[in-house]
């Protein structure tokens, strides 16, 4: 592992990055959140579900040096990771998959997992809480980001002002929301902390 003062530069730098370059990275307050949950659970694998450059995976990799299975299905942010980790001298604790999530059950279908962190297209939560759930621990926890996004799942009066596509992501994540606190099998919180984050565990 290295040093905290190496580690702070490159958090500092792949924010920069992150900022410049447009690439969505877990905000401050939703990471703490996050930090938190794997303080309290210290798990020992983690899949995430959308790595970009990697930012999230090394902040939960070093909280209790847990195991990071992640998935990216972009190139570019997949590459990004790579060698953000291997800076971070965190290859042996973070794999990246390089696939899209709605294939990439056979990678990591012989692991058990603690943690379930859903950061990627929002219009897929649903099925990728369905796909990987079944991976999850009987004490272990799932929690997605973005369940506000970026306030539009609750502006219902504006609704008709958004474009079709955005229309349809908020009508998914609505139905997402819903499909959680209606879940037989799960209960599930959603909190106004970062972009509104969701915490399920199993009943
Ligand atoms: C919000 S960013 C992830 C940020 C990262 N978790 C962090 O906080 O540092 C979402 C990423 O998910 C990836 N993504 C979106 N849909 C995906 C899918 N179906 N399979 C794999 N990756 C996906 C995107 O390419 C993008 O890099």
């Amino acid at each position: 592992m290295k040093t905290n003062l190496v580690f702070d530069s490159l958090e500092l730098e792949l924010k920069q990055y992150a900022k410049e370059n447009s690439v969505p990275i877990i905000i401050d307050e939703g990471l703490s959140f996050l930090e938190s949950v794997i303080r309290i659970k210290k798990p020992k694998n983690i899949l995430e579900i959308g790595s970009a450059i990697g930012y999230s995976a090394i902040r939960m990799a070093r909280v209790c040096n847990s195991n990071v299975y992640s998935i990216e299905r972009d190139e570019k942010m997949y590459n990004l990771a790579i060698s953000n980790i291997k800076k971070a001298n965190l290859e042996d604790n973070i794999h990246i998959i390089f696939k899209d999530a709605l294939e990439a059950l056979d990678d990591v279908k012989d692991i058990k997992f603690d943690l379930i962190f859903i950061d990627a297209a929002k219009a897929q939560y649903h099925k990728f809480f369905d796909i990987y759930t079944p991976l999850l621990n009987d004490e272990g926890v799932v929690v997605c980001d973005n369940m506000y996004f970026h306030g539009l799942v609750s502006d219902v009066e504006n609704i008709d002002s958004y474009s079709r596509g955005v229309r349809g992501l908020i009508r998914k994540l609505n139905e997402f929301h819903e499909y959680l606190l209606n879940n037989d099998k799960y209960h599930t919180s959603i909190y106004d902390i970062g972009d509104g984050m969701s915490i399920s565990v199993k009943k």
